[in-house]
């Protein structure tokens, strides 16, 4: 089953005994300042049910998580993130960019990981992360700026480096007042609950540490994906090895998307911050709060029970993934009706309360998120005695398996039910455009089925993921087959003609902006600034690197994972920033980046010249678009026979 937590009441109440870190409180003293009913003191404030509404009573009388007078009972000097990845790292880069006041130190067990946060080469590769860790971990020097001001030169003051790694984390956690919980928390393989359950292992890895050595009051937010009520967990783990001790456990989930992460953190649509009811539960959410209102704007943050924010993260996954499924659904249809999914979604998207966004058919949806999440969804349902609810959402991951299982079928069929000596090329490996990591791709479950009809070979190239991570990740199939060469059909190339010649059927499966036959489309977003600050928001000097910093962007194309590029600063603020670490003599990655002679960016958007791949594929030039990034006349014109998924075929 499912870990149910236990409801019991271990330190907290609607009144607590937490105060500043280490400090002891007086309750009476709390009780008169927030005229808290003394027959209040010892009653439970967690609901008894999941969504059950505490009584509005001490609603009233706990303090206002987004008033900044409320944060100045619980001090942050320190910040703690406990697992320096995908989440860890550019969430605390950002808060250290814009609270220089602030020591945030990531710690991770992994030696090389937090090597290469402290080097040139990031591990992460996201538009905009190098600039942002290169200002707040490397710092910057005073500069004078001769008549900038109608009353003569300005000085820029120094910034101290406040973001550091480590991997000393039992050091960090015992002078933290905050901890963020960024641990993997993925689904389970083995055991109760496998192939659905989250796997808490790592999180309770870090609670058991930080209960064990944080100061008494140190303020616990949970920053990974979690199952709803393991806030309570947490709290059993505290309560089990500091009994007594009151730790705030807050719930701060995160809605990065590859690719936009730094932009998504810098501009969030909402900061959602989940506390309990109780006086130090708001006072936590205060302090959390005001961290993140040094660029948003209060009234961006919402302040909800921590049950809901813990469930709010699932479901938001959720809902997005269902948009794919019930899209991906309609386009079965589509193909066997000469109706255009393309066309559907355009005009369904156009209902103001349906919006455009997430209705584009394709493969489905892959990533780390969607499937891990709602997974846990539907075993948190089953768990609760919900079977009607968990197949509801069971049923959204089986419609992303029909797709690519009919898509990669199709492509069999055409090619009259055998790929005995065929060659197949395959565009695209990523699991969406704009991002190189090759994890969770549908481009695997293509291949799996690909591969079951013993192709001549199959020949992949992607702008982005690289051979390396390609491979790794195909390698799950080679307990079944010999997947890469030479014992195995599977070739990954550096270019996409090389890719498709004499292929018997070119395969698009990542959306990426080359691929397609029309013009590319311009950048229409904004780009955003490191200083960007919202309408109404109080203006941040928060790089302390003003106003010339405003002009940096950051929104820049992605970065290839393994091409090192020159800063992207502006000369005069790089002149500020204090220098970077240098690498090793032997730096491998310095030494593989020049001698494959990379460029500095890799362009994903100029198309591809299909009219040259024409001429190489052979007869009858079969083209399978499993993004809809073709434009269908155009390759019907020369010469290709294009099945689109979500189309009739056209040809
Ligand atoms: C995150 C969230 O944790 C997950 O819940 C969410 O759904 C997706 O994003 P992510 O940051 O992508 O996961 O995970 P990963 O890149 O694997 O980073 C986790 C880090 O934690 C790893 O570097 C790992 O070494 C570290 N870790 C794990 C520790 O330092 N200590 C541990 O005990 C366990
Ligand atoms: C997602 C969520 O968007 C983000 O809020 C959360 O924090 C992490 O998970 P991410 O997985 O990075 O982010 O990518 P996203 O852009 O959401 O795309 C996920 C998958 O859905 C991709 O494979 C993408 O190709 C697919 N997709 C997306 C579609 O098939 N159609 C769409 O219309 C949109």
């Amino acid at each position: 089953m499912y870990h149910t937590p236990s409801l019991g009441r271990s330190d907290d109440s609607a009144v607590d005994s937490s105060s500043v870190p280490g400090t002891p409180s007086d309750m009476s003293m709390f009780a008169q300042a927030y005229s808290i009913p003394a027959d209040s003191l010892d009653m439970g404030a967690l609901p008894e049910r999941v969504g059950t509404p505490q009584p509005s009573r001490y609603h009233m009388a706990l303090p206002d998580i987004l008033h900044p007078e409320t944060a100045s009972s619980v001090p942050i000097r320190t910040i703690c993130c406990i697992g320096a990845g995908y989440v860890g790292g550019p969430t605390a880069a950002v808060i250290a960019l814009h609270n220089p006041h602030i020591r945030v130190v990531v710690v991770d067990r992994d030696q090389r990981r937090i090597d290469a946060w402290k080097s040139r080469h990031l591990p992460i590769h996201e538009p905009g992360l190098e600039d942002v860790v290169r200002i707040a971990r490397d710092g910057a020097a005073e500069t004078r700026r001769r008549g900038d001001s109608p009353t003569g030169d300005t000085m820029d003051a120094a910034r101290q480096p406040n973001l550091f790694f480590s991997t000393a984390c039992i050091e960090t956690i015992k002078i933290a007042d905050m901890c963020l919980i960024s641990v993997n928390t993925p689904t389970k393989t083995r055991g109760v609950g496998a192939g659905r359950a989250t796997d808490m292992a790592a999180l309770e890895g870090a609670c058991r540490d930080i209960a064990m050595h944080a100061k008494a009051g140190c303020v616990l937010v949970e920053k990974s994906t979690v199952p709803c009520k393991t806030g309570q967990l947490i709290k059993d783990i505290m309560e089990a090895h500091r009994p007594g001790v009151v730790f705030p456990v807050l719930s701060n989930p995160e809605f990065l998307s590859e690719g936009t992460a730094i932009r998504d953190l810098m501009q969030p649509d909402r900061v959602v911050i989940g506390c309990e009811s109780t006086i130090s539960g708001h006072r936590a959410a205060a302090a959390l709060a005001n961290l993140y209102a040094a660029w948003v704007p209060r009234s961006r943050i919402a302040p909800i029970g921590i049950w809901s924010s813990e469930l709010c993260k699932l479901a938001a996954n959720a809902m997005l993934a269902q948009r794919i499924s019930s899209i991906n659904s309609i386009s079965a249809i589509c193909e066997r009706t000469d109706a255009d999914v393309g066309e559907i979604a355009k005009s369904i998207g156009l209902d103001p309360r349906i919006g455009p966004q997430f209705l584009k058919a394709g493969l489905g949806f892959g990533g780390s998120c969607f499937r891990k999440d709602i997974a846990s969804l539907t075993y948190l349902a089953e768990s609760l005695g919900l079977p009607e609810v968990a197949a509801y959402w069971q049923q959204v991951l089986t419609m992303n398996d029909f797709q690519r299982d009919r898509f990669a079928r199709h492509v069999i069929a055409t090619l009259n039910n055998s790929l005995r000596g065929k060659k197949v090329a395959i565009l695209g490996y990523a699991f969406k455009k704009n991002t190189g990591d090759a994890r969770e791709s549908p481009a695997l479950d293509v291949i799996r089925i690909l591969l079951e009809e013993g192709p001549k070979s199959i020949t992949i190239y992607d702008p982005l993921c690289s051979e390396a991570d390609i491979k790794r990740e195909l390698s799950v199939l080679e307990r079944d087959y010999a997947v890469s060469m030479p014992s195995g059909p599977v070739e990954v190339v550096s270019d996409p003609y090389t890719a498709c010649a004499n292929s018997n059927a070119v395969l698009i499966l990542t959306d990426w902006d080359m691929f397609k036959n029309s013009k590319p489309v311009t950048q229409s977003s904004k780009p955003v600034t490191i200083a960007q600050t919202y309408d109404g928001a109080t203006p941040t000097d928060v790089l302390h690197l003003t106003p010339r910093i405003e002009r940096v962007t950051i929104n820049k194309p992605p970065t290839p994972p393994r091409t090192p590029k020159l800063s992207p600063l502006a000369p005069e603020l790089n002149t500020r920033l204090l220098p970077e670490p240098s690498c090793p003599a032997d730096c491998t990655v310095c030494r593989s980046s020049s001698s494959a002679g990379m460029s500095a960016e890799t362009d994903t958007t100029t198309p591809i010249d299909w009219a040259t791949i024409s001429k190489t594929v052979r007869e009858p030039r079969w083209v399978f678009d499993g993004r809809g990034v073709l434009d269908a006349r155009a390759m019907v014109g020369m010469g290709f026979r294009l099945e689109t998924l979500g189309r009739a075929s056209m040809y």
